[in-house]
């Protein structure tokens, strides 16, 4: 599903870097969804999109998004296709990694000696949350018209998606921080009790708790202090787009969306970048492919259980900005298909 906007681009490129690994028996459909879809057959998350989902051991998405269908009712939006995706298909854990790549750290927000250290995984709810919960607009007794979206959490959506978190910590540095609001919100005070339950079951990782605001301060101020951060869908939708900066580029962020379905190899998954459609340089051969062609390493992984080809994919993309490449989003000139010609010539 390539999506709207750059999303066509980059995911053309990730699909070269899979044609050029060349594995045997795979089989590729494609899909639409989001604004072209919308355009197409009156749906932005069409039924055969969904049929052709359900089909799939994993699903490689683009990006949706399309300034033109900003005026259409919610339901119609683009980004509902994505939505839509993730809630239909149960994919409630989104793994959003941000590592330094080896000699990136001047393309960091941060001072070099700070960026250097970054090396972490968020891990964000991805069905709950004020993004799914009862919304509207009404107008008050007074007249004046008021937008409301209720937040909410039960307890076996927070279980499940603080058990990935943990496993994830076991397979790190053993280190998992909760993110939250719990001050203030009482989703995030049932959040913080579940998360400290579950803890029980894993006493090999040390948990800590962060209110929100404080980890958006110290993702900025020292990010190496963090291994793995398990968040609700708001804050981590808002931290991760955060630590892309961190990291030097949005334009390098991949990221797995995982249920709890498997294939024969893996785990059924949609992976995306974590960049949106970036309509302003659609079209222009300017996007960077480098979050899409990752986010295919994360496909082969996880859903295709693929490691070395995986491992390998990375190490191109490494080696590439290793040897200067850079697109515009990280203050170089390469065009998204040269980039993608760098990726394939070093894997
Ligand atoms: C993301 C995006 C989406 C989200 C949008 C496009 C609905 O920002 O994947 O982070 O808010 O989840
Ligand atoms: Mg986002």
């Amino acid at each position: 599903m390539r999506g709207d906007g750059i999303g066509p681009e980059v995911t053309a490129e990730a699909l070269r870097v899979l044609d050029a690994l060349a594995l045997p028996g795979l089989v590729l459909i494609e899909a639409d969804a989001g604004g072209i879809a919308y355009k197409r057959h009156g749906h932005p998350l069409p039924e055969e999109t969904l049929v052709a989902a359900r089909s799939a051991d994993a699903i490689l998405f683009g990006a949706v998004g399309d300034p033109d269908c900003d005026g259409l009712e919610r339901r119609l939006r683009p980004e509902q296709a994505i939505l839509g995706l993730r809630s239909e298909l149960g994919l409630f854990a989104n793994l959003r990694p941000a590592t330094m790549f080896a000699g990136m750290e001047d393309a960091s927000a941060l001072r070099p000696e700070v960026a250097r250290a970054i090396d972490l995984l968020i891990v964000r709810e991805l069905n709950g949350d004020v993004y799914f919960g009862d919304k509207g607009t009404r107008t008050l007794d007074d007249g004046r018209r008021q937008g409301w979206d209720m937040m909410s959490y039960a307890e076996d959506e927070v279980r499940r998606i603080a058990h990935v978190a943990f496993r994830a910590a076991q397979g790190r540095k053993r280190r998992l921080t909760s993110v939250d609001k719990a001050n203030v919100l009482e989703t995030s005070q049932l959040w913080r009790d579940v998360v400290i339950e579950v803890a029980r079951e894993y006493t090999d990782v040390a948990l800590d708790h962060l209110y929100v605001d404080n980890a958006a301060m110290q993702l900025v101020r020292n990010p190496g202090q963090f291994d793995v951060i398990v968040t609700g869908n708001l804050f981590g939708d808002i931290l991760s787009d955060q630590a892309s900066m961190c990291v030097g580029s949005i334009g390098l962020l991949a990221s797995a969306s995982l249920g709890e379905r498997t294939t024969a190899h893996g785990t059924f998954g949609l992976y995306e970048p974590i960049h949106g459609s970036a309509p302003d340089i659609a079209g222009q051969g300017k996007a960077n492919p480098m979050a899409a062609i990752l986010s295919l390493a994360m496909l082969l992984r996880h859903s295709l259980g693929l490691e070395p080809e995986a491992a390998r994919v990375e190490a191109a993309v490494a080696a590439a900005l290793a040897d200067g490449v850079r697109g515009g989003d990280l203050g170089g000139s390469d065009s998204t298909r040269t980039i993608g010609d760098a990726v394939v010539a070093r894997l």
